[in-house]
């Protein structure tokens, strides 16, 4: 992953690796910019002032250097507002020790931020992914820092936002002071993925891997909703994926399909098989053909590896990746993505249980709106029959009080269990609770009929 022109230890751009290259005198202009704006991680984030907003560049693009120099900073700082969508890796700035100085503010609930969360040390914002950016833009939420993690620049002075584009380019250039990460075990990446070492206030140099994503394990009832949504991609369709066991499912069951594309919010470990043995080869999408489309990624080093300088990926923000006017210009478009509750109605809760924020909405509604506007599109919601051992039913006959619907029932298509798929669009409600109790846990369908009799099937 090393570049030509990696950031020498000492801070300055090795002067050895500079001849190698062709350094044309606005080269020159640009490491003297560079070496300018060079700081110790603690000196940079001096930036930072008490009731401020920061935004974290998200996924796997935290920047853990900073995060820990923003903390080395809390005995003087109160009420700094970190914001971002999704992170992984460590999140120190929700330590209860730090509750004075700095309170989260989730656009989606991630697993290192989900205690602070569910405790109250930390609020939860319900919005639709493409339309975060515009929240920055806009003056709804304006930001004050941007902490942002890069690979080191190129020989431009480009640097790259490497495993995340998603809303993170937009929040780099809308805030009034940019911090850059920069790491050399970042990779870089292709499409509207680069910041110039101008655009930045102050660059921070460290190196250390990137946090890697625990997809969870992939079990057999994953693998049974995965036969079943798999039956419903046509080949030469456009697959949005998230990840997580069903996913991962889905992906490892599509081995023989042709032709099949990706759009997607989202890039994970899970495609890669699917690009090597050729089931996936983009040659017939409709929109940005021969182009895996993605705007972030979470896995292992084996994908971050993959994405590096890797020019059939096409990193683009989420205002366009998650937009269902674009999303729906891709025909065929399959959008497979998980659920924590459906009720008789097809209402499907997504980011909570009862009250308590679990994740977020991000990309979901986004693709299934998308999906069903395409030509041949498929929205589907998969979801396994049962949670917490087989004692809870996850098809309701209405969603636990305080549950957030993330996809609506005039929006919902098809849902999928282990025991089969369903598609509830232009149904009644007489009719989906008929067809979403066909596809409950066999041990509650009697009492779905029942409870479900008295509320929609009469
Ligand atoms: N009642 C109570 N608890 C429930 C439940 C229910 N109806 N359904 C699930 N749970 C529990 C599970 O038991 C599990 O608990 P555990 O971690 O203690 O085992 C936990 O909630 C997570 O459930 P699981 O089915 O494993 O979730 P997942 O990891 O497959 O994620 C979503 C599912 C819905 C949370 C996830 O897909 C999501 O956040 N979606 C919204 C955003 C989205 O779809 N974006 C687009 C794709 S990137």
């Amino acid at each position: 992953m090393a570049d030509k022109l990696v950031v020498a230890e000492c801070g300055v751009i090795a002067e050895a690796d500079c001849q190698d290259a062709d350094c044309s005198p606005p080269m020159q202009d640009w490491l003297t910019e560079y070496n300018r704006r060079l700081r110790p991680a603690h000196d940079a984030l001096d930036a930072v002032r008490s009731d401020q907003r920061v935004y974290v560049h998200m996924g796997a693009a935290a920047p853990l250097a900073l995060l820990d120099a923003l903390c080395g900073h809390a005995a003087r700082l109160r009420n700094v507002e970190v914001l971002h969508c999704i992170t992984i890796g460590p999140a120190p700035y929700t330590d209860a020790g730090y509750a004075e100085s700095f309170r989260h503010n989730a656009l989606f609930v991630s697993a290192n931020t989900r205690n602070a969360v569910q405790e109250g040390r930390a609020d939860f914002i319900p919005v639709f992914l493409h339309e975060i950016e515009d929240l920055f833009t806009s003056g709804v939420l304006p930001l004050d820092v941007a902490l942002i993690q890069c690979a080191p620049p190129d020989r431009h002075g480009w640097m790259s936002l490497g495993t995340g584009v998603d809303i993170s380019l937009t929040a780099a250039r809308a805030a009034r002071t940019l911090i850059v990460e920069v790491n050399p075990e970042m990779p870089r990446t292709c499409g509207d993925s680069m910041l110039h070492v101008s655009e930045a206030a102050f660059i921070v140099e460290a190196s250390h891997p990137l946090p890697v994503f625990d997809q969870g394990e992939v079990t057999d009832v994953h693998r049974a909703i995965a036969r079943h949504v798999s039956a419903l991609i046509p080949d030469r369709a456009t697959l949005q994926i998230g990840v997580g066991g069903i996913p991962e499912a889905v992906l490892a069951s599509l081995k023989d399909h042709k032709g099949l594309g990706i759009h997607t919010e989202m890039f994970s470990d899970g495609l890669i098989p699917l690009i090597e043995c050729g089931a996936v080869d983009n040659a017939h999408k409709t929109l940005h053909p021969h182009k895996v489309v993605t705007s972030f990624v979470l896995g292992t080093k084996t994908v971050y590896d993959y994405i590096h300088d890797n020019p059939v990926f096409e990193f683009l923000p989420n205002r366009y990746t998650n937009s269902p006017q674009v999303i729906a210009q891709n025909d065929r478009m399959v959008a497979v993505n998980a659920a924590l509750e459906v009720d008789l109605s097809g209402q499907v809760c997504s980011d909570s249980i009862g009250p308590v924020p679990f994740s977020g909405v991000g990309g979901q509604a986004d693709f299934i709106r998308g999906a069903a506007h395409s030509k041949g599109g498929v929205p589907v919601i998969a979801l396994p029959s049962t949670a917490k051992g087989g004692k809870l039913s996850r098809i309701v006959p209405t969603l636990k009080p305080g549950a957030g619907v993330v996809t609506s029932r005039a929006d919902v298509h098809w849902v999928a269990t282990e025991f089969g798929a369903v598609n509830l669009h232009g149904r009644n409600v007489r009719q989906r609770a008929e067809a979403l109790i066909s596809i409950a846990h066999p041990d509650f369908r009697t009492e779905l009929e029942q409870i479900g009799a008295t509320l929609f099937v009469r």
